[in-house]
């Protein structure tokens, strides 16, 4: 018998979301229920509901989120039935070619559930990131399951399936933030304060935090910067420039989705130094306009981050043990908890940059 709950959908490229009942199967091989307990709001909901990710309406929003397995189908193993969970969009194949590369943290062919989850008129509904997790439950594939210590909060811990995992990897793995080194955070929402967060964690000495908001700068210096710049009407390179010796930073982090940052972000950077792309763009969008003397005048790398480099198993354990030793802020970017019913009073708030994080408990 499948289940019936609440959910909340987008229906058609920039309508407000609405609650519909949804119905959600029985597991099937490899397959697993999740009783949702909580669900960040992430920016990317935002772009899925305003058709920046694709067409395929109606969508189940709700990507980050930890809950409590309720069912597993056949053939799953590593996962029982009450075990705590963090939902990932990376499950792993383990067979594709860059997992046979030994880089699994790339998997080319991450997997959800093939059972469709429907509206109550039998209309097949996409989950966001494979996911769709504001509802009461959810269908994933069991490998979307990701076993952390339940003595973290679902509130707190859910935000490691998505915003919070990118913006730490994007400063760890893909910019490889060390000890001594200076990075520059373009946009300080959930994503770039939990870069900055990481940077302060590995060690990096100066920390900039660059936004249009003075709350979020706030929020900023709270996780971590040495200092930061609001961009409004500001030289913000000159200013980066002139806070790292006149050189640049040697990590620049675009966590916003915009050419003009990622422009920015060029040209902030210290020679050899490196720029990361976490920030999601739309389709329209076309790469600033840069000569290639400058590309290769100045060397070192410029690197999309796909939720961070992240490898779910390796990293939301690890995570969540930081978080519970005092070490990693995770309960900061929790800015306020809400019912299912306000996701998109959230997307207004996240529009007027008054929230890091608004989290769905249920
Ligand atoms: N790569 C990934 O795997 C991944 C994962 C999650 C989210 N994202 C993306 O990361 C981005 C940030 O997500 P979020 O949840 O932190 O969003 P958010 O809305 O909470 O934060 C974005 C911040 O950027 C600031 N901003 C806007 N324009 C700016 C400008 N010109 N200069 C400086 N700051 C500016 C805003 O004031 C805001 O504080 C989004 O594009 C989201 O889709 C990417
Ligand atoms: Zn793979
Ligand atoms: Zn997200």
């Amino acid at each position: 018998m499948p289940y019936q709950v609440r959910g909340v959908v987008a229906t058609a490229k920039g309508k407000p979301v609405t609650v519909e009942t949804i119905l959600v199967p029985d597991p099937g091989p490899g397959e697993a229920v999740v009783n949702v307990q909580a669900c960040g709001v992430c920016h990317t909901d935002l772009h899925y509901r305003d058709g920046g990710i694709n067409d395929d309406f109606p969508f189940l929003l709700g990507h980050e989120a930890a809950g409590v397995v309720e069912a597993i189908g056949d053939g799953v193993s590593g996962l029982e039935i009450g075990d705590f969970v963090v939902l990932n969009w990376r499950a792993v194949c383990g067979s594709c070619r860059s997992c046979n590369k030994g880089k699994p943290w790339l998997c080319f062919n991450t997997f959800n559930a093939v059972q469709k989850m429907t509206l109550l008129d039998g209309t097949e509904i996409s989950p966001a990131l494979g996911i769709g997790a504001f509802a009461e439950k959810t269908l994933v594939a069991a490998g979307q399951c990701t076993k952390v210590d339940a003595l973290a909060p679902a509130s707190a811990a859910g935000l490691l399936g998505c915003g919070v995992m990118a913006g730490f990897g994007a400063a760890t793995y893909t910019g490889g933030i060390g000890k001594g080194d200076s990075i520059a955070v373009f946009g300080c929402g959930g994503v770039g304060n939990a870069a900055i967060a990481a940077a302060k964690l590995a060690g990096a000495t100066t920390i900039i935090g660059v936004d249009l908001d003075d709350q979020k700068l706030r929020w900023a210096e709270e996780f971590g910067a040495t200092h930061t710049i609001n961009a409004l009407g500001a030289e913000v390179v000159e200013q980066i420039k002139s806070l790292t010796g006149g050189n640049g930073a040697d990590v620049c982090i675009e966590a916003v989705g915009h050419p003009a940052v990622l422009e920015q972000a060029f040209y902030a950077r210290d020679f050899a130094g490196t720029v990361v792309q976490v920030g999601v763009p739309t389709p329209d969008m076309m790469m600033p306009s840069i000569p290639m003397i400058e590309f290769f005048g100045r060397g070192g790398a410029l690197k999309p981050s796909w939720y961070g480099d992240c490898l779910p198993s390796r990293d939301f354990p690890m995570l969540v043990d930081l978080f519970l030793q005092g070490r990693f802020p995770l309960d900061k970017f929790v800015s306020e908890t809400i019912s299912i019913d306000d996701v998109e009073r959230a997307f207004e708030k996240m529009h007027r940059g008054e929230i890091l994080r608004s989290v769905v408990v249920i």
